[in-house]
């Protein structure tokens, strides 16, 4: 499971460059199994996730290669339709290469993925999306059977703005026949990726990143190189980390416009951040001062993704914080990690209110979900003393050599394995 053991109270200094989006790569890696021919992918960070998807990709016959942050795949020999359980279980987002797998084949067979440690995540809208566009679903003994003879486009208005569903159904209609109009569509920039991917390929999406988006199906799809973009949240916890030292470092490889909502909580704290190009300097002060009410909201509002890294750095601040997290039920896990730390926090349903304290003190914490584990991280960069994160197999899921980056930042910050 391994552990991080953090020696808090270090000042960082430096630059740090950003790994490629995690939410980006899952999605467009299951998307080569729709292009059915050789792509390249660039940036890709080297996550357990990912490791997740490369498996479930060679299960269905994909001929994969990796190198150094690239993943080639060749779904052109495309062999299977069914996704194991063991493996749908490995990783509960594979549900995004159930549109993928009914555009390369028209069927696709893979257990419903369950919950998580954040929430039920149900497939509801998933589901009632892909029976728009003709797809017959069975839902029996846990597993999903679903099969259509040739996918049709539609109009599809979505109840909620659902990330998932929205790839799923980008990733179902870009070679069905006939245009597809997504309504209420997700807005989060891995969207705009994934259609930027797609449409290398020869795709005809338009308007992702808006709450209207069109796919217009096509015969074929051609292979293509593609670079994933940033990773937003990752960056937002460097800042984190900045932040909660009171450091000045340097963020590389970061879409500034990506983060506007972190940006401004972090500047109302006190720090100073100026973008420029790929690139963001942050400035932290000595003593951070509470911010305003954060409420998690779909893209372009304040990432739930962020909200327990931003809960530590509202632990350290002078005054008193409100966060409300409004996308998932179960996402307030690391209060009790960070409660454990010294923390001043009240939980009233999906509310928190954090009262900062002058200091964090070090303690043995354990990561209980993959953002709880990098804010506990964040919290141990500042606590007095050692702090001990144990099961950190959690934020090897979505964090990049995040050990390494902090030592080379100036923290100390150590893995130990085989705990
Ligand atoms: C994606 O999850 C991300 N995961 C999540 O990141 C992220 O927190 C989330 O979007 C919101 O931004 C990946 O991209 C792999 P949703 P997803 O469908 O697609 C409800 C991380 O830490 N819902 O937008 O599952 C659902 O229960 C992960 O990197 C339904 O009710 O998110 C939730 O309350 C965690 N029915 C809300 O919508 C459905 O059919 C948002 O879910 C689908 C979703």
């Amino acid at each position: 499971m391994g552990q991080y053991i953090i020696e808090g109270c270090n000042k960082l200094g430096g630059s740090v460059r950003v790994q490629g989006a995690k939410n980006s790569a899952l999605p467009i890696l299951a998307a080569t199994v729709a292009v059915g021919r050789p792509c390249i992918i660039h940036n890709c960070p080297d996550l357990s996730d990912i490791c997740s998807t490369v498996k479930i990709l060679e299960s269905l016959g994909c001929e994969v290669h990796r190198g150094n942050n690239m993943i080639a795949v060749d779904s052109s020999k495309l062999s299977k339709k069914k996704i194991s359980d063991v493996l749908m279980r490995e990783m509960r987002s594979s549900i995004i290469f159930l549109g993928a797998l009914l555009s390369a084949t028209g069927e696709a067979v893979m257990s419903a993925p369950g919950g998580c440690d954040i929430g039920l995540r149900p497939i509801d809208i998933h589901l009632m999306a892909l029976r728009k566009l003709g797809v017959d679903i069975c839902e029996k003994h846990g597993e999903l059977r679903c099969r259509c003879r040739k996918l049709r486009g539609g109009k599809v208005v979505l109840p909620f703005p659902s990330v998932g569903a929205t790839e799923n159904i980008i990733l179902a209609s870009v070679k069905a026949n006939g245009i597809t109009t997504i309504i209420n569509a997700a807005r989060e920039p891995e969207i705009v990726d994934l259609a930027m991917f797609l449409n290398s390929c020869g795709a005809r999406i338009s308007g992702a990143g808006e709450s209207t988006v069109v796919v217009e199906g096509v015969e074929r799809l051609y292979s293509s190189q593609y670079a994933i973009m940033p990773d937003r949240i990752v960056a937002g916890t460097y800042m984190a980390a900045a932040a909660v030292t009171g450091s000045t470092i340097i963020i590389e490889e970061v879409i500034s416009s990506h983060l506007v909502p972190v940006i401004s909580v972090l500047e109302q704290a006190g720090c100073k951040i100026e973008a420029s190009g790929s690139k963001l300097r942050i400035t932290a002060p000595h003593k951070l001062k509470a911010f305003d009410r954060i409420r998690t909201m779909p893209y372009p509002g304040f990432p739930t993704d962020c909200q327990a890294i931003i809960m530590a750095v509202a632990s350290v601040c002078d005054g008193i914080t409100i966060i409300s997290e409004n996308i998932f039920e179960n996402r307030f896990r690391h209060i009790c990690e960070l409660k454990r730390m010294g923390a001043d926090i009240r939980v009233q349903e999906r509310i928190a209110v954090v009262n900062g304290v002058d200091c964090l003190q070090g303690a043995f914490v354990r990561s209980t979900d993959l953002r709880a584990g990098a804010a506990l991280v964040v919290a141990g960069l500042c606590a007095e003393g050692v702090t001990t994160v144990d099961k950190i197999c959690y934020i090897d899921r979505g964090y990049d050599s995040l050990a390494e980056n902090l030592s080379a930042l100036g923290a100390v910050i150590k893995r130990k394995e085989n705990i």
